[in-house]
Order: structure tokens, then C-alpha cells, then sequence
């Protein structure tokens, strides 16, 4: 059952991130309205979705996403839990519909970015903007009603126990959740099939150990921990099958409507065949499995629930 949604508000941007190139999106006139956000979400194939998570492009830099925000509560009355992706460029704006939402849901996650010390983020983001989340990060002091987390990507420049112990800190020094994963190629949603993301083998190993050392207790971390062992997750595969709900428990939604099972996935989803008992092709543009936080998650709250 379909419980689980990213739906990536917009492709505009204020960033020019090394890693992404959603940055570089020119035309924005297919992004749906909040009539057509509306219409969309009131198909019954998404009456039992109770997560959404919002991203982009940088969400905030729609004018109107308080309204969509309403709308999606409107058209999904069994939503319960909202994430907020955000590059901090806008700080009002995200404390604004931070205070909104706490009213309209049970839980709402702030999910900031953060991929270094500050030369590192802010080269690898494009823009001077450090100074950004760590005010963002004590101004949602204010808010204890808003669960924060600091969220890094890891790629070659960025990857070294200084970063990530960096960011470690900030996030617990600000109250908040860490998390980080690997810079991933995806062809429809970052359009980053053109850049060179890999890290060497040396890197990956001390993630894994910087795993093991700190972060234990972290089930996502733990999950990433096997993946860069083995490339496997057995969560997702397991004897050569795959386990992988997307599609059907968690969907990927993009700006102008287009449904696919998930970020790194060609195939276009129509609503009604979410509700119907066939199988959904996947096609993605990388070998499954991956391992990214907003599928890992979904899949590790279904394991919960058949134990
Ligand atoms: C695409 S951004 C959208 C929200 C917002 N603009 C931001 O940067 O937080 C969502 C998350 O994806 C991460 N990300 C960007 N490029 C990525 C890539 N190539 N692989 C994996 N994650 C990536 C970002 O660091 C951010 O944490
Ligand atoms: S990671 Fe976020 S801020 Fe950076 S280019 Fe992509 S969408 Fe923009
Ligand atoms: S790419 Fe990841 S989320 Fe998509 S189907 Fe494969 S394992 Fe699942």
C-alpha cells in the first residue's frame, strides 16, 4: 500500500551545487500549480499515504508553497508526517511554514543541508551560504515542536573524517538528527549522468569505520555501513531478488506530476496503476540496489511492521 511520497516541489534553485545539476533547469512552465497539486493527490491511490516528503530544486523558493502545503493536507487526509528539505537560503520563508505546518501535523522534519566545514560547503555548493545554515540551525532553537536534522552528501571533496566529524557536531550541538549518504547519479531527478561522483575505495572504507565508531545506533547509517561493505543491502535484495517497494509503497513524484517509482527511475507511474495489483517496472539508470535515506527509511518502517 502506498504510504510514502518524495515530491519535488519545483526544479528552481538558488544553489550551483557541484553534485547536482538541477540548478542548471531552465524552464520551469510544466511545475504544477496548487489546483493541479491539488487534483493530483486527490486520486485514491493516494488516500492511505500518511509521509510526504518535500523537496526540489530548493522548495522555499516557491512563492506559494503555504498553500501548497494546505492543499496537500487537504487532498490527503491520512497525512500525518511532513519532511522539509531545504538549503537554508531562505530562513524566514522556512520558519514561516515550519510554524504553519507544527499546526497541520503530527510530526514535521526539517531537513537542512550541510556538507562540510565551511570553505568545503560552501565550494562545493557554489554559494556563500554556511553562515546560512548554521543561523538557520539556532533560529529553529525556537521551534522545539520541529524535529531538525542536518543532512550531508558525500562526494570526493567532502569526503574525510574532518567533514564529517564537522558536521556530526553541528547537528548535535543544534539538536539534531545526522545523517549523510553517497552523491548518486540520477538521470530524471538530479541530471547529473554527466559528472564523476566516485570516491576511492580508501574514502569509502573510513565512512565505514567513521560508522561503526559513531554512529552505531543510526539504523539508516547502519544500512549504508553494508552497502559500502558489500554493495549489497539486504534489506532491498536478498538471494538476487528484489525486495525494493518502490512503486509501490513509496512513489517519486517530480514537479510537473510525472509519478515514478523512485529518484533514479525512467518510468512513468499513471495514478491508477497504483492501485492495481500488476507489477511495476522499474528501469532505473544505476544497478539496484541504492541506498538513499528517503527509500531506506520506508523499507526499514516496513520491516518494523511485519516483525
Ligand atoms: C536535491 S536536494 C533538494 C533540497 C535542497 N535544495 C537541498 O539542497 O537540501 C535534496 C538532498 O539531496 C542531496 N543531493 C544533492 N545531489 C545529490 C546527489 N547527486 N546524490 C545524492 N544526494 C544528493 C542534497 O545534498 C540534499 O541533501
Ligand atoms: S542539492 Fe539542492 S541546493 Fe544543490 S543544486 Fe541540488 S537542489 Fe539545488
Ligand atoms: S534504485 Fe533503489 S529505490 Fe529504486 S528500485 Fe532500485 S533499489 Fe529500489
Amino acid at each position: 500500500m502506498l504510504n510514502n511520497i518524495s515530491f519535488s516541489l519545483t526544479n528552481k534553485c538558488n544553489s550551483r551545487c557541484r553534485i547536482c545539476n538541477i540548478w542548471k533547469t531552465k524552464s520551469f512552465e510544466d511545475e504544477m500549480s496548487v489546483p493541479d497539486i491539488k487534483h493530483l493527490f486527490e486520486h485514491k491511490c493516494f488516500s492511505q499515504v500518511d509521509t510526504i516528503s518535500l523537496t526540489g530544486g530548493e522548495p522555499f523558493l516557491r512563492k506559494d508553497i503555504i498553500d501548497v502545503v494546505y492543499g496537500l493536507k487537504e487532498s490527503m487526509p491520512n497525512l500525518q508526517r511532513l519532511f522539509l528539505n531545504t538549503n537554508a537560503t531562505n530562513i524566514p520563508k522556512i520558519v514561516q511554514v515550519c510554524k504553519i505546518s507544527s499546526n497541520l501535523f503530527n510530526s514535521v522534519i526539517l531537513s537542512v543541508s550541510l556538507d562540510g566545514e565551511k570553505e568545503i560547503h560552501d565550494r562545493l555548493r557554489g554559494i556563500k551560504n554556511y553562515d546560512n545554515v548554521i543561523s538557520l540551525l539556532k533560529v529553529m532553537q525556537q521551534l522545539p515542536e520541529i524535529n531538525l536534522s542536518v543532512s550531508m552528501t558525500l562526494s570526493q571533496e567532502n569526503t574525510n573524517l574532518k567533514n564529517l566529524k564537522h558536521v556530526k557536531n553541528i547537528a548535535e550541538n543544534n539538536n539534531a538528527m545526522f545523517n549523510f549518504r553517497f552523491a548518486d547519479k540520477s538521470s530524471t531527478y538530479y541530471k547529473n549522468m554527466d559528472l564523476d561522483l566516485s570516491v576511492t575505495e580508501n574514502q569509502k572504507k573510513q565512512v565505514s569505520d567513521f560508522i561503526i565508531a559513531n554512529c552505531s545506533d543510526n539504523a539508516f547509517l547502519m544500512c549504508l555501513k553494508q552497502f559500502i561493505d558489500t554493495g549489497n543491502l539486504d534489506l532491498l535484495i536478498q538471494n538476487g531478488k528484489n525486495k525494493c517497494l518502490a512503486g509501490k509503497k513509496f512513489v517519486f513524484i517530480h514537479p510537473n506530476g510525472v509519478i515514478s517509482p523512485c529518484l533514479y527511475s525512467t518510468q512513468h507511474i499513471a495514478p491508477d496503476d497504483l492501485l492495481s495489483k500488476a507489477p511495476i517496472v522499474i528501469g532505473t539508470d544505476t544497478p539496484c540496489p541504492c541506498c538513499t535515506d528517503c527509500v531506506i527509511y520506508p523499507m526499514l518502517e516496513e520491516l518494523q511492521k511485519s516483525r
